[in-house]
């Protein structure tokens, strides 16, 4: 999905359209325009692709100087005109990408208050939230102010007020917004791609932060009001498609954009506002006779795997069997009739996990993968694709593309489960509303940044960190270790917190970092045994916990990462976020080539 907004010198709604279709890449099943018409907000929408609202509006013409656009993606309701962006009160329209957590909450509150609304959509709230504000006599600027905070979730806004033909407010959280600056005009977009024809001078708002926007510039509000100053600076001709933003590397733009795509990427495997799993592939899997899930791929992509194992068999009750694909190519594994073999890739070709493909397609497989190219050749050799929406990826070190994989395994794993009878009809409706509230989640974890950032100066000095974890927190230590030694060269390993005892607790003196990754989920009283075992060796642990994990650990670590409270069984999506940060600001206090490490490649097709 995508947005826009132009206060322009002539007529925008053909401009606003030309920067929608810059931003068709995200995907989108409707798209709309409003512009004021002698001061009077006018709105032109339709389903499907911009070449209908096109039509549109060479039937019906919109003259305004002033317009908000939007592509949108359905989460909450259809992909139909009603429920097309922008949304509208008398007072205001409004854009928005991304999820609105707290919308039923909101909606109650609203109705109560006398709001009547037209649309299922979770947007419609943010446009009538506002407009209490300007009811109660706020201007729009203040009605905004107020209104944000109320808003939890992930998401980036376009505002459009009726009467004002020289304001526009933009605001982000979770998801990316930029503005671009012209000459006596302003512009409002997802990213700087979708304002290249009209400008390169772009300036990004950062997390947290709102813009209000005038014909004469823009002025920037961080997450408690304050003005702040953001620069604009010029994107060279030609890095518009991949660029960094303001971001100092890939790796960390695309560990920041995490919330959004996991946002994105759920809303094609969830029906949100009824609480239930819509896989896109819709009935191809028949979950509930499968004998067996046989799961394959290498590095990143495989810990994405080993996580879902978990899922997979406690919530489906489906045996599940993995390895790393350049060993189950060759292991002349014997496979079950009526055997469903999954893939899991980035790029789609990587060359030992297409040799696994097609092993398991001649032992009579169903071949099922999870690409995030869906042109891809493991893509075109499947019988069904799960594709993660995750955008084109850059840094070698994979981040944004695990979680969103994570995340279509979790709705796999819902979707299996309630086939197979193990999911009752509620407890899917919660675990749903789990999944919704990962990429505002997500959105926090990110705010610890700089607490890890001073963590990175102390594990710059180690020659060996041990990473631990139990259940699904053991693949993400093996993850932590991945991508501490792919990118800052340290030697790191991952291991299964109760394997300790049986040979890395010889390692553990006073020089070596121990990381234990640790929510305070069912298995957190072993691990914090294992800490002990640790610290009563000395040991250095840093922890990444929950409050209550914290609280509870019975140990002092070295240092503690505080995670928002979360239900346990999908926090591996908000808990990788941490750990890619850890090895992130290692890497780059170490002055390392974060996003081309030496000798690694992002997408290896030799064996
Ligand atoms: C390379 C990359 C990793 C990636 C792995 C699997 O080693 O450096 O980041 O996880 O390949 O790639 P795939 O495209 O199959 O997920």
């Amino acid at each position: 999905c995508g947005i826009v907004g132009i206060l322009g010198k002539e007529a925008v709604a053909t401009q606003v359209v030309e920067a929608l279709r810059r931003l068709e890449y995200r995907g989108y099943d409707s798209a709309g325009v409003a512009t004021l018409e002698g001061g009077r907000l006018t709105r032109r929408r339709a389903e499907g692709k911009l070449k209908n609202l096109e039509t549109r509006l060479s039937n019906e013409p919109l003259e305004g100087l002033v317009g908000i656009g939007h592509t949108r993606w359905a989460t909450h309701g259809k992909p139909n005109e009603t429920n097309a962006h922008p949304h509208a009160t008398p007072k205001l329209a409004v854009v928005h990408n991304g999820i609105i957590e707290n919308f039923r909450d909101l909606r109650a509150e609203l109705q109560a208050d006398g709001y009547v609304f037209e649309t299922e959509t979770d947007t419609e709230i943010v446009a009538h939230l506002v407009t209490r504000e300007l009811d109660r006599g706020k201007i729009p600027v203040d009605a905004v102010a107020a209104s944000l905070p109320r808003l939890h979730g992930a998401f980036a806004l376009a505002f459009l007020f009726q009467g004002e033909e020289d304001l526009l407010i933009g605001a982000r959280k979770g998801s990316p917004l930029a503005v671009g600056v012209g000459e006596g005009e302003m512009y409002l977009g997802s990213d700087a791609l979708a304002l290249a024809p009209f400008t390169n001078l772009i300036a990004y708002l950062e997390e947290g932060d709102w813009v209000v926007l005038h014909r004469r510039g823009a002025t920037f509000y961080d997450k408690t009001n304050k003005q702040v100053e953001r620069r604009a600076q010029r994107v060279a001709a030609g890095a518009f498609l991949v660029e960094k933003g303001n971001h100092r590397h890939f790796m960390a733009k695309e560990i920041y954009e995490q919330p959004e795509v996991v946002g994105h990427t759920l809303t094609q495997y969830l029906d949100m506002a009824n609480g239930k799993v819509r896989l896109p592939f819709g009935d191809q899997i028949d979950w509930k006779n499968l004998s067996r899930l046989t799961i394959s791929a290498c590095g990143t992509s495989y810990y994405a795997g080993l996580i879902a194992k978990y899922w997979f068999e406690k919530l489906a009750r489906l045996p599940v069997e993995i390895d790393v694909a350049s060993e189950f190519r060759y292991r002349e594994a014997p496979l079950p009739d009526q055997g469903l073999a999954l893939f899991v890739s980035q790029s789609g070709e990587t060359a030992d996990t297409l040799a696994g493909l097609r092993y398991a397609r001649q032992n009579g497989q169903v071949i099922l993968s999870v690409v995030n190219v869906p042109t891809s050749t493991i893509a075109r050799e499947s019988d069904a694709v799960a594709q993660t929406l995750a955008g084109p990826e850059i840094g070698v070190a994979s981040t944004k593309a695990f979680v969103c994989q994570l995340a279509v395994f979790a709705s796999l794993a819902l979707a299996a489960a309630r086939a197979r009878g193990t999911l009752s009809a509620q407890d899917e409706v919660s675990h749903v509303q789990n999944l919704i509230s990962l990429p505002g989640l997500m959105a926090r974890a990110l705010e610890l940044e700089p607490e890890i950032e001073k963590l990175a100066r102390e594990l710059s000095k180690a020659k060996d960190v041990l990473y631990l974890g139990r259940g699904t927190s053991f693949p993400l230590a093996l993850e932590g270790a991945l991508k501490l030694k792919e990118i800052s060269y340290i030697h790191a390993e991952g291991y299964p917190a109760g394997e300790l005892k049986h040979g890395p607790i010889a390692l553990i003196d006073e020089d070596m970092p121990v990381i234990v990754v640790a929510p305070h989920d069912a298995l957190f009283e072993k691990t914090a045994s294992n800490m002990q075992e640790v610290a009563a060796r000395g040991g250095r642990i840093i922890l990444v916990t929950d409050a209550k994990g914290a609280a509870e650990c019975g140990i002092e670590p070295e240092a503690t990462i505080v995670m928002p409270d979360m239900d346990p069984t999908f926090a591996p999506i908000v808990y990788a976020l941490p750990i890619q940060m850890i090895a992130y600001q290692t890497a780059v206090f170490m002055g390392k080539d974060v996003d081309q490490p030496r000798n690694l490649a992002k997408s290896v097709t030799v064996e």
